[in-house]
């Protein structure tokens, strides 16, 4: 067992998160997720409503009693500042233990999420924000290197400078974001000084995982040159496994596209009929480096378990000098 910041404040057995991920952080993925051990998110922008988000989390409480928390994503093309502020009064009314907060300036959801008694973690690529965040109020950092999936920002740093960088230069606790997959990720994370890691690649290919099966066995075949980034005419780069999508929308975006027409090919409407059909050329599919160390698909435990037990491996190699 590793025992830091993280798993102290959050009453969690290991300092491992599930980021939030749009259409699959639903309950039972994040139930499964937790009762592995690991913190998860419910992603709000899931639903259309903050009914139907209470309804989830409600839901989620019925498939397992550990501790769970809610993705907040702020897309700051669309400027939802109410619709984020309604999933945080409910996640506030039903007290889940923590929140991730990403896309935008957290400050206005702070007071609403710290009346619920939720740990605010704060998501960002950069220095700048994280500051600003911390400022807020925020409990902790996900500090998110470049070579995440999702959302990476605009100043290309990996995680290998990102992660010691936000260690020395903020008190909260650091949690390292971005190309981690296994037991060799997760200890040079804590090397590093973070509290804890947050995964998203490679919890998609597990078993219990909610993409549509012919999606989820593409990310076993998505090597280190095999992902792009759209959006970077938008200043909100993403990063995806290449499939017919991603060429449209950097078509589009090479001939000088804006928002409205991009969201024809990267919009909620888009992407949820895809997600349900399971179609992998139809839209774009968030997909991190992290994808080509992954080589099977297996439940989440065993994934923690191999993570866990490997870094105590590589630690103890470490310790008597017997390194490779
Ligand atoms: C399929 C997928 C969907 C994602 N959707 C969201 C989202 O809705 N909100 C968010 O904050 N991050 C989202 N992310 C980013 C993850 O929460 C996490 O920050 C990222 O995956 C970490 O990097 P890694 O993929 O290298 O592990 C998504 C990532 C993936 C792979």
């Amino acid at each position: 067992m590793f025992k830091t910041r993280l798993t102290e404040m959050l009453g969690i057995p290991h300092p491992i998160m599930m980021g939030g991920m749009q259409w699959l952080s639903t309950a039972e993925f994040v139930a499964a997720a937790a009762n592995a051990g690991v913190m998860a998110f419910l992603t709000a922008e899931t639903f259309l409503t903050a009914d139907e988000f209470r309804e989830e989390i409600r839901k989620t409480r019925r498939l397992t009693d550990k501790p769970f928390g809610v993705n907040i994503s702020m897309l700051p093309e669309l400027g939802r500042g109410e619709r984020s502020l309604g999933f945080a009064k409910v996640a506030a009314e039903e007290r889940v233990t923590a929140a991730e907060t990403a896309g935008n300036d957290p400050a206005f959801l702070v007071p609403v999420l710290k009346d619920g008694g939720i740990k605010i973690f704060h998501k960002v690529p950069t220095l700048r924000f994280a500051k600003k965040a911390v400022a807020s109020g925020v409990d902790g950092i996900i500090i998110v290197g470049f070579e995440c999936g999702g959302h990476p920002g605009m100043d290309d740093v990996p995680l290998s400078i990102m992660l010691p960088r936000a260690v020395d230069e903020l008190s909260v606790p650091i949690i390292a974001a971005g190309g981690i997959a296994d037991a060799r990720g997760f200890a040079a994370a804590l090397c590093y000084g973070a509290s804890g890691v947050l995964i998203g690649t490679r919890f998609v290919a597990t078993s219990e995982s909610t993409m549509h099966e012919t999606m989820k066995r593409r990310y076993l075949e998505v090597t280190e040159r095999d992902t792009t980034l759209i959006m970077r005419t938008l200043n909100n780069p993403m990063r995806c496994m290449k499939n017919r999508a991603t060429g449209q929308a950097l078509e589009m975006e090479a001939r000088g596209a804006g928002l409205l027409e991009l969201l024809t090919i990267v919009g909620g409407k888009i992407g949820r009929e895809m997600y349900a059909k399971g179609d992998p050329e139809g839209v774009p599919i968030a997909c991190g480096l992290a994808a080509s160390l992954i080589h099977e698909i297996k439940p989440i435990a065993a994934v923690v378990n191999e993570i866990i037990s490997g870094a105590h491996a590589i630690l103890s190699r470490i310790r008597t000098l017997e390194v490779a």
